[in-house]
């Protein structure tokens, strides 16, 4: 599993009793590395800047990347808040074993703070509801061969922390769904 941040969705995994192998973070302050910790599962810190650092290219990093996850073989390599973009580098060492959470229906709000934009949107009266979606992963950002994807409403007094939270509530559920299927 590959997280940046909170990891709640990996909480949700490991709540949901799934064996995970492994967490990678590419962000030492990441709380998921905290989280696997805390339940006993190996972690890896796999920062960028060093290579920046040494004028290498990300497709160094992530070809590196990849061979230290394929120590490990693993059936299923999820990402969730994941804050970078996997070049075929690392993408063609795994056919058909990434896949990626995005909260939001599958094509809109590519990129960050796709929550945010979608509040904006619901806003400025472009959509009437928002989604989150499991999807296969391919180099372009956040989009690739959908696996599960629902709907998540907007409602019209909704604070910004309002449909964050909905958006997370479904993603847990639909994250642990998704890995089951696979
Ligand atoms: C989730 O909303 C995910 O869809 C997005 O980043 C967020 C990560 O949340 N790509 P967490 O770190 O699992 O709490």
């Amino acid at each position: 599993m590959f997280v940046s941040g909170n990891g709640s969705n990996l909480q949700a995994l490991i709540d949901a009793g799934m064996s995970i192998a492994l967490v990678v973070s590419n962000r030492k302050s990441a709380y998921g590395l905290a989280r696997a910790q805390t339940a006993g599962i190996p972690t890896l810190y796999f920062p960028l800047k060093p290579y920046s650092d040494r004028g290498q290219s990300r497709e160094d990093y992530d070809r590196d990347l990849a061979r230290e996850v394929s120590v490990i073989q693993p059936d299923l390599i999820v990402l969730a808040g994941w804050m970078h973009v996997l070049s075929t580098a690392f993408l063609n060492q795994f056919p058909n074993k990434v896949i990626n959470l995005h909260p939001a229906l599958p094509g809109a709000f590519p990129g960050m703070n796709a929550i945010e934009r979608a509040y904006r949107a619901y806003q400025d009266g472009t959509i009437t509801h928002t989604g989150v979606t499991v999807h296969h992963v391919v180099p372009e950002v956040d989009a690739g061969p959908v696996i599960v994807q629902d709907v998540v409403p907007i409602l019209m007094d909704d604070t910004l922390e309002d449909l964050e939270a909905r958006v997370h509530e479904i993603e847990h559920r639909l994250l642990v769904k998704a890995v089951q299927m696979l």
